[in-house]
Protein backbone atom coordinates (compact mmCIF):
# COMPACT_ATOMS: atom_id res chain seq x y z
CA UNK A 1 0.00 0.00 0.00
CA UNK A 2 1.37 3.31 -1.06
CA UNK A 3 0.12 6.41 1.75
CA UNK A 4 0.20 9.63 -0.60
CA UNK A 5 -0.76 13.26 1.15
CA UNK A 6 -2.37 15.59 -1.12
CA UNK A 7 -2.62 19.32 -0.26
CA UNK A 8 -3.28 22.58 -2.65
CA UNK A 9 -3.81 25.87 -1.94
CA UNK A 10 -1.43 26.86 0.61
CA UNK A 11 -0.82 30.61 -0.09
CA UNK A 12 1.98 31.68 1.69
CA UNK A 13 2.50 34.90 2.63
CA UNK A 14 -1.52 34.32 3.96
CA UNK A 15 -0.58 31.44 6.20
CA UNK A 16 -1.86 30.27 9.35
CA UNK A 17 1.69 29.64 11.00
CA UNK A 18 -0.25 27.05 13.55
CA UNK A 19 -1.92 24.94 10.65
CA UNK A 20 1.43 24.69 8.69
CA UNK A 21 3.51 23.08 11.81
CA UNK A 22 0.88 21.05 12.36
CA UNK A 23 0.98 19.20 9.52
CA UNK A 24 5.03 19.28 9.30
CA UNK A 25 4.12 17.54 12.61
CA UNK A 26 1.86 14.87 11.18
CA UNK A 27 3.30 13.91 7.96
CA UNK A 28 6.30 11.79 9.69
CA UNK A 29 3.56 10.39 12.38
CA UNK A 30 1.38 9.48 9.16
CA UNK A 31 3.75 7.49 7.13
CA UNK A 32 3.06 9.20 4.05
CA UNK A 33 5.15 7.43 0.90
CA UNK A 34 4.68 11.50 -1.50
CA UNK A 35 3.26 14.60 -1.26
CA UNK A 36 1.62 16.37 -4.23
CA UNK A 37 1.13 19.75 -4.18
CA UNK A 38 -1.58 20.98 -6.55
CA UNK A 39 -0.51 24.49 -7.07
CA UNK A 40 -0.97 27.89 -5.01
CA UNK A 41 1.97 27.67 -2.84
CA UNK A 42 1.71 31.92 -2.45
CA UNK A 43 -0.85 34.49 -2.71
CA UNK A 44 0.98 36.52 -4.55
CA UNK A 45 3.91 35.57 -6.10
CA UNK A 46 6.93 37.39 -4.01
CA UNK A 47 10.52 35.99 -3.58
CA UNK A 48 9.28 36.37 0.58
CA UNK A 49 6.37 34.35 0.07
CA UNK A 50 8.36 31.59 -2.60
CA UNK A 51 10.96 31.98 0.44
CA UNK A 52 8.57 30.92 3.09
CA UNK A 53 7.09 27.65 0.64
CA UNK A 54 10.61 26.57 -0.08
CA UNK A 55 11.03 26.52 3.66
CA UNK A 56 7.87 24.30 3.90
CA UNK A 57 9.09 22.18 1.64
CA UNK A 58 12.78 21.80 2.57
CA UNK A 59 11.21 20.43 5.80
CA UNK A 60 9.28 17.35 4.07
CA UNK A 61 11.38 14.38 3.86
CA UNK A 62 9.11 12.22 1.11
CA UNK A 63 9.40 13.20 -2.21
CA UNK A 64 6.92 16.26 -3.34
CA UNK A 65 5.25 16.32 -6.46
CA UNK A 66 4.47 19.89 -7.86
CA UNK A 67 2.53 21.89 -10.18
CA UNK A 68 1.99 25.71 -10.49
CA UNK A 69 -1.30 27.53 -9.85
CA UNK A 70 -2.05 30.95 -10.58
CA UNK A 71 -1.06 32.11 -7.60
CA UNK A 72 2.30 31.49 -8.78
CA UNK A 73 3.10 34.03 -11.20
CA UNK A 74 4.16 37.74 -9.94
CA UNK A 75 0.63 38.93 -9.39
CA UNK A 76 1.61 42.88 -10.08
CA UNK A 77 4.64 42.27 -12.72
CA UNK A 78 2.69 42.63 -15.76
CA UNK A 79 5.82 41.81 -17.81
CA UNK A 80 6.85 38.70 -15.48
CA UNK A 81 3.63 37.26 -16.31
CA UNK A 82 3.75 38.13 -19.77
CA UNK A 83 7.30 36.94 -20.49
CA UNK A 84 8.83 34.22 -17.76
CA UNK A 85 4.94 33.63 -15.60
CA UNK A 86 6.96 30.59 -14.03
CA UNK A 87 10.74 31.68 -13.45
CA UNK A 88 10.13 32.88 -10.09
CA UNK A 89 8.65 29.36 -9.27
CA UNK A 90 11.09 27.12 -10.83
CA UNK A 91 13.91 28.67 -8.98
CA UNK A 92 12.63 28.44 -5.46
CA UNK A 93 11.38 25.13 -5.70
CA UNK A 94 13.70 22.70 -8.08
CA UNK A 95 15.70 21.92 -5.15
CA UNK A 96 12.57 20.80 -3.33
CA UNK A 97 10.36 19.01 -5.84
CA UNK A 98 9.74 17.53 -9.10
CA UNK A 99 6.78 17.45 -11.26
CA UNK A 100 6.87 13.66 -11.61
CA UNK A 101 6.99 10.48 -9.07
CA UNK A 102 7.27 7.22 -9.96
CA UNK A 103 8.44 3.59 -8.28
CA UNK A 104 6.75 0.14 -8.99
CA UNK A 105 3.61 0.73 -7.45
CA UNK A 106 2.47 4.34 -8.67
CA UNK A 107 2.95 6.95 -11.41
CA UNK A 108 2.52 10.65 -10.70
CA UNK A 109 2.38 13.19 -13.55
CA UNK A 110 1.86 16.73 -13.82
CA UNK A 111 0.96 19.62 -16.51
CA UNK A 112 0.50 23.44 -15.76
CA UNK A 113 -3.10 24.62 -16.48
CA UNK A 114 -2.37 28.70 -14.77
CA UNK A 115 -1.18 31.18 -16.95
CA UNK A 116 0.50 34.29 -16.43
CA UNK A 117 -2.02 35.87 -18.82
CA UNK A 118 -5.36 35.17 -21.03
CA UNK A 119 -7.03 36.29 -23.67
CA UNK A 120 -10.51 36.68 -21.20
CA UNK A 121 -11.00 38.82 -18.19
CA UNK A 122 -10.51 36.68 -15.05
CA UNK A 123 -6.94 35.23 -15.68
CA UNK A 124 -7.41 32.75 -12.20
CA UNK A 125 -9.15 30.16 -14.43
CA UNK A 126 -7.32 27.00 -15.74
CA UNK A 127 -6.50 26.13 -19.28
CA UNK A 128 -5.74 22.72 -20.44
CA UNK A 129 -3.63 23.07 -23.38
CA UNK A 130 -3.25 19.82 -25.84
CA UNK A 131 0.20 20.40 -26.25
CA UNK A 132 0.82 20.28 -21.96
CA UNK A 133 -1.34 17.40 -21.71
CA UNK A 134 0.39 15.53 -24.21
CA UNK A 135 3.31 14.02 -22.88
CA UNK A 136 2.41 12.96 -19.47
CA UNK A 137 -0.93 11.73 -20.72
CA UNK A 138 1.95 9.72 -22.88
CA UNK A 139 3.97 8.58 -19.81
CA UNK A 140 1.07 7.39 -17.59
CA UNK A 141 -0.08 5.53 -20.60
CA UNK A 142 3.16 3.92 -20.95
CA UNK A 143 3.72 3.40 -17.18
CA UNK A 144 3.96 -0.51 -16.16
CA UNK A 145 2.55 1.27 -12.58
CA UNK A 146 -0.64 -0.19 -11.26
CA UNK A 147 -1.88 3.08 -10.27
CA UNK A 148 -1.52 6.45 -12.79
CA UNK A 149 -2.26 9.78 -11.27
CA UNK A 150 -2.42 13.06 -13.03
CA UNK A 151 -2.14 16.52 -10.82
CA UNK A 152 -2.94 20.25 -12.03
CA UNK A 153 -4.20 23.29 -9.70
CA UNK A 154 -7.46 23.48 -11.87
CA UNK A 155 -10.56 20.92 -11.57
CA UNK A 156 -11.21 19.10 -14.87
CA UNK A 157 -14.03 18.16 -13.32
CA UNK A 158 -15.97 18.88 -9.78
CA UNK A 159 -19.15 19.40 -7.97
CA UNK A 160 -19.66 22.61 -9.95
CA UNK A 161 -19.00 21.11 -13.28
CA UNK A 162 -17.84 23.78 -15.36
CA UNK A 163 -19.54 26.88 -13.33
CA UNK A 164 -18.07 29.81 -11.99
CA UNK A 165 -14.10 29.28 -10.08
CA UNK A 166 -14.81 25.87 -12.21
CA UNK A 167 -14.42 26.93 -15.38
CA UNK A 168 -11.22 25.35 -16.65
CA UNK A 169 -11.45 26.01 -20.35
CA UNK A 170 -11.47 22.64 -22.59
CA UNK A 171 -11.83 20.88 -19.27
CA UNK A 172 -15.13 18.74 -20.58
CA UNK A 173 -13.29 17.58 -24.12
CA UNK A 174 -10.22 16.41 -22.16
CA UNK A 175 -11.90 14.63 -19.21
CA UNK A 176 -12.93 11.45 -20.90
CA UNK A 177 -9.02 11.30 -22.10
CA UNK A 178 -8.03 11.90 -18.55
CA UNK A 179 -10.14 9.32 -17.12
CA UNK A 180 -9.35 6.76 -19.73
CA UNK A 181 -5.35 7.25 -18.65
CA UNK A 182 -5.45 8.37 -15.23
CA UNK A 183 -6.78 6.50 -12.13
CA UNK A 184 -7.05 9.24 -9.95
CA UNK A 185 -6.68 13.11 -11.22
CA UNK A 186 -5.98 15.01 -7.75
CA UNK A 187 -6.59 19.23 -8.17
CA UNK A 188 -6.72 22.64 -6.18
CA UNK A 189 -8.17 26.28 -6.71
CA UNK A 190 -11.98 25.50 -5.70
CA UNK A 191 -10.73 25.32 -1.72
CA UNK A 192 -13.30 22.45 -1.90
CA UNK A 193 -12.94 18.57 -0.74
CA UNK A 194 -14.86 16.81 -3.34
CA UNK A 195 -14.72 13.24 -5.01
CA UNK A 196 -16.17 12.80 -8.22
CA UNK A 197 -16.34 9.21 -10.08
CA UNK A 198 -16.30 8.51 -13.48
CA UNK A 199 -17.13 5.26 -15.10
CA UNK A 200 -14.85 4.51 -18.26
CA UNK A 201 -16.48 0.91 -18.87
CA UNK A 202 -13.56 -0.90 -17.94
CA UNK A 203 -13.10 0.56 -14.34
CA UNK A 204 -13.80 4.10 -12.45
CA UNK A 205 -11.28 6.78 -12.35
CA UNK A 206 -11.53 9.81 -9.44
CA UNK A 207 -11.11 13.18 -10.07
CA UNK A 208 -10.18 14.30 -6.13
CA UNK A 209 -10.36 18.06 -4.78
CA UNK A 210 -8.84 19.68 -1.47
CA UNK A 211 -9.32 22.42 0.58
CA UNK A 212 -6.66 25.09 1.17
CA UNK A 213 -4.11 23.65 3.39
CA UNK A 214 -3.06 26.74 5.33
CA UNK A 215 -4.65 30.10 4.24
CA UNK A 216 -5.86 32.27 6.94
CA UNK A 217 -9.06 33.13 5.25
CA UNK A 218 -10.99 30.53 4.32
CA UNK A 219 -14.39 30.47 2.23
CA UNK A 220 -16.63 28.28 2.89
CA UNK A 221 -15.12 25.24 3.79
CA UNK A 222 -12.24 25.19 6.79
CA UNK A 223 -8.49 24.55 5.63
CA UNK A 224 -7.97 21.13 5.66
CA UNK A 225 -5.71 17.96 3.39
CA UNK A 226 -6.23 14.78 2.30
CA UNK A 227 -4.35 11.62 2.84
CA UNK A 228 -5.18 8.76 -0.10
CA UNK A 229 -4.15 4.99 0.78
CA UNK A 230 -3.67 3.35 -2.94
CA UNK A 231 -4.14 -0.21 -3.57
CA UNK A 232 -4.91 -1.93 -6.25
CA UNK A 233 -8.84 -2.66 -5.75
CA UNK A 234 -9.53 0.80 -3.97
CA UNK A 235 -8.74 4.62 -2.66
CA UNK A 236 -9.27 5.34 1.19
CA UNK A 237 -9.11 8.79 1.58
CA UNK A 238 -8.74 10.17 4.68
CA UNK A 239 -10.16 13.64 4.97
CA UNK A 240 -8.25 16.08 7.58
CA UNK A 241 -10.12 19.47 8.41
CA UNK A 242 -9.26 22.46 10.25
CA UNK A 243 -10.21 22.93 13.59
CA UNK A 244 -9.90 26.06 16.39
CA UNK A 245 -7.88 24.81 19.41
CA UNK A 246 -7.99 28.27 22.03
CA UNK A 247 -6.12 30.92 19.71
CA UNK A 248 -4.74 28.58 17.23
CA UNK A 249 -6.21 26.47 14.52
CA UNK A 250 -4.84 22.42 14.47
CA UNK A 251 -6.08 19.42 11.30
CA UNK A 252 -8.40 16.76 12.83
CA UNK A 253 -9.34 13.68 11.06
CA UNK A 254 -12.99 13.86 10.14
CA UNK A 255 -13.86 11.37 7.61
CA UNK A 256 -12.62 8.08 6.15
CA UNK A 257 -14.67 7.61 2.19
CA UNK A 258 -13.69 4.84 0.31
CA UNK A 259 -13.20 5.03 -3.28
CA UNK A 260 -13.66 1.88 -5.08
CA UNK A 261 -11.92 1.14 -8.30
CA UNK A 262 -13.85 -1.36 -10.35
FE1 LIG B 1 -6.04 28.88 -7.58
Amino acid sequence: MTRLAHIADLHFGDEDPSLVADFLTRLPEAGVDVVVVAGDLTQTGSRREFALAADFLAAIDPPVVLTPGNHDTPLLDIASRLTRPWRRLQSAMAAHATPRFADNDIHIESFNSARGAQFRLDWSLGVISRRKLAAPIKALSESPAGTRILTAHHPILSPLENRGRARTRRAPRFAQQIAETADLVLTGHLHQHFACPVDTGARTSWFVGVSTAFSSRTREEAAGFNLIDISDTHFDLHRFDAVEQGDQRKFEATGKTRLERQ
